[in-house]
């Protein structure tokens, strides 16, 4: 039952419930007609206290679509925040007037506590580095779409997987499903967390590889997940620029992959995929975009227990 739960972690849900959220994700997207309505008389809170396009714009998109309404702020400063207004204390607020809430915060946590506090489900959409499970949903869809399968798979995850919170939790997603094969390619001062590997990988002995070169592997991916440099994280700018262009996926690099990769991004892209790419049939990630509109659709459904 998935109905008045918080979505903090991508762990949070039993495999079956996320099955249960494709199901109707996938069903939206054939007939989106039938669910024009089905959230009517509903508020969703958008509670952006860090920058989003896609995540806030999908969230907003996904409750309008589906006849529901949208309340919100997406610059803390206007809000009671810059009061000094706790997190319990404006999601006891925002749970008086909503009757589901999106959370997006700088600070790893954050939508946790909120949901400590909270009378209505909260979904956590990004907490600073450390997770982001509705782009999970998104990506977990996006290859089941096109692979039919969430098994069996030999993922490359490309980037910044130190800070990238979307690699944290699709590692921790897809370390669920049978025999898939991780391969981290990141410069040494990127690498994926401690944690990530510890706990996601070596914990339940699945197969990884950490490389440095995108170069030495792309031929045996099925997926290529890349991630663009998480410069708002650095401590310092000139890091940043050291290793901002250090991975650039371009026709040259792609030559060599399988016939039916799929590039997926979270987005946004800086540079790290060259523009070329973009029309390639394999380039999934706007696809993947607007797949994340449906499984968000399907997510506050089943949260608000309309469907
Ligand atoms: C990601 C995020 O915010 O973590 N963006 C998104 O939600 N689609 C990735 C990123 O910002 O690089």
């Amino acid at each position: 039952m998935l109905k008045g739960r918080h979505l903090i972690d991508p762990m949070d849900f039993t495999k079956d419930e996320i099955q249960e959220i494709f199901d109707l994700a996938k069903e939206i997207m054939e007939a989106p007609e039938k669910y024009h309505r089905l959230c009517e008389g509903k508020l969703l809170a958008a509670l952006f206290y860090e920058p989003s396009t896609r995540t806030r714009f999908s969230f907003e998109a996904a409750m309008l679509r589906l006849g529901g309404r949208v309340i919100g702020f997406s610059e803390p400063n206007s809000s009671s925040v810059s009061k000094g207004e706790s997190i319990a204390d404006t999601i006891r607020t925002i749970g008086c007037y909503a009757d589901i809430a999106v959370m997006r915060h700088p600070k790893e946590g954050a939508p946790r506590v909120a949901s400590m506090h909270s009378e209505i489900p909260v979904i956590n959409a990004g907490d600073g580095g450390h997770q982001h499970p509705t782009q999970t949903l998104t990506d977990l869809l996006t290859i089941l779409m096109a692979k039919g399968s969430l098994s069996n798979h030999r993922i490359g995850l490309c980037g910044d997987l130190k800070f990238g919170r979307t690699v944290h939790s699709l590692v921790k997603a897809l370390s669920r499903y049978p025999n898939n094969k991780f391969i981290l390619i990141s410069p040494k001062e990127l690498r994926a967390p401690d944690y990530v590997i510890k706990e996601s990988l070596e914990k339940n002995n699945i197969e990884y590889l950490e490389v440095e070169e995108i170069e030495n592997v792309i031929e045996e991916l099925d997926i290529l997940y890349m991630t663009r440099v998480q410069k708002e994280r650095f401590f310092n700018e000139e890091d940043y620029i050291r290793l901002k262009d250090r991975f650039i996926l371009d026709g040259n690099k792609l030559r060599n992959s399988k016939k039916d990769i799929i590039v997926l991004h979270p987005l946004p892209r800086v540079n790290e995929i060259a523009y070329e790419i973009d029309k390639d049939p394999r380039a999934y990630y706007f696809k993947q975009a607007k797949y994340g509109m449906y499984a968000r659709m399907a997510l506050i459904a089943k949260l608000l227990g309309v469907a």
